[in-house]
């Protein structure tokens, strides 16, 4: 039931406090302050020599995002790739490899398949799932799962952060097996993650910045997302969820690929969107900023550091629009920074009027290739 929502995916988003928060309790103990022991006891990441995140859409860019934390804080390698073309791609694969499927259904065939081709070579497979009955989450020799509850909007919103929480806790337990981080360490990472569910509850407090803007957004042909770091893939996301459910053509970037081509593109009419939490990427995007705004692009700029955004001059300066986020820690900001990502792409479908629960061409789960 909707309740006092407009669409599911209005209702989606805004459980994601409680979300994120049931995930995570099922991997970290807010009691003794670390990863839980009977998830350390499923697992041993000193055994693992790579990780093969496999996925398709939204838990896609799930799997891109922890793969920053995975190689950052345990110093584990990991790939991720489409599962539609992982399967059919004859990977070479190396002793050790633990094959991580992504999915909220656990029914998505390509990355089923790709599951068990992974199996079918002789790899341990663990399944992140939202859907704990499904195919994937009985197939895996692992099963991770989510607690988003069921998501019925087409569009991915709670399950997206709630992959996010398991496999961000997964990552904590990863470099507390691989010592990388000693116990205090691993309590700390694991306070800034319990964290998260409050930091959401806060962002999503941005909806009244965000409906002011989207208004303009809704009248783009084009949008352009940038960021870095962990919050490249996000701009991958926000470009896929603008695009199902808007109709509206959008196309993230590594905001330092820009000058390689997509900077082409920018006009008066094409918004930019830029994911930029304060973190130590924060000034090499900010000068992307400038960049966009002296070729007269509108940046929109979703940030916790209004204060240190550049000061722009003539139509540059009356077109940028700052929303400001909440302070976070970077190791939780792509979490963060899902809800303003999700609520301008669900304000700017509403003001368009299209189907925002059952976008056209789209599936919940795409159960064929
Ligand atoms: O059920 P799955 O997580 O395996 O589904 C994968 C994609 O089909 C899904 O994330 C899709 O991209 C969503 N429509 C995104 O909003």
């Amino acid at each position: 039931e909707k309740g006092s929502y407009r669409h599911f995916m209005e209702k989606e988003v805004h459980e994601q406090p409680e979300s994120t928060q049931r995930t995570l309790t099922a991997y970290l103990d807010p009691v003794t302050g670390g990863v839980r022991a009977d998830i350390k006891a499923g697992v041993d990441f000193s055994t693992v020599s790579r990780l093969q995140i496999i996925a398709c859409g939204t838990a896609y860019y799930a799997g891109s995002i922890a793969r920053y934390a995975f190689e950052k804080l345990a110093g584990l390698p990991v790939d991720v790739e489409v599962a539609s073309e992982f399967r059919y791609r004859s990977p070479a694969m190396m002793p050790g490899v633990l094959a991580v499927a992504v999915s909220q259904s656990g029914e998505t065939a390509d990355t089923l398949a790709a599951l068990r081709w992974c199996q079918s070579q002789g790899l341990k497979t663990a399944a992140v799932v939202n859907v704990h009955t499904s195919t994937m989450a009985r197939e895996a020799d692992l099963l991770w799962p989510t607690h988003a509850g069921p998501e019925i909007g087409v569009a991915s919103t709670k399950a997206f952060t709630a992959q996010l929480s398991a496999l961000l806790s997964l990552a904590v337990t990863a470099a507390a097996q691989r010592g990388r981080i000693n116990a205090a360490e691993e309590g700390r990472l694991a306070q800034v993650l319990l964290g998260a569910p409050g930091l959401i509850a806060e962002a999503l407090g941005m909806d009244g910045d965000i409906v002011r803007i989207t208004n303009d957004l809704s009248k783009a042909r084009d949008v352009i997302y940038l960021g870095r770091g962990e919050t490249y893939p996000l701009a991958l996301e926000g470009a896929l969820k603008l695009k199902e459910i808007s109709y509206i053509h959008a196309e993230g970037y590594a905001a330092g690929e820009l000058k390689h081509g997509p900077i082409a593109l920018i006009d008066e009419n094409t918004p930019v969107v830029v994911i930029a939490p304060d973190d130590e990427l924060f000034e090499k995007t900010a000068s992307n900023v400038q960049e966009v705004a002296a070729r007269g692009g509108r940046v929109i700029m979703i940030t916790n550091a209004p204060q240190k955004v550049p000061t722009l001059s003539g139509d540059a300066a009356k077109s940028l629009k700052v929303i400001q986020a909440p302070d976070c820690d970077p190791f939780i900001a792509a979490l963060v920074y899902s809800v303003p990502i999700q609520l301008l792409a669900y304000h700017t479908a509403v003001h368009k009027g299209t189907d925002v629960d059952q976008p056209r061409n789209l599936a919940k789960s795409v159960t064929v290739e």
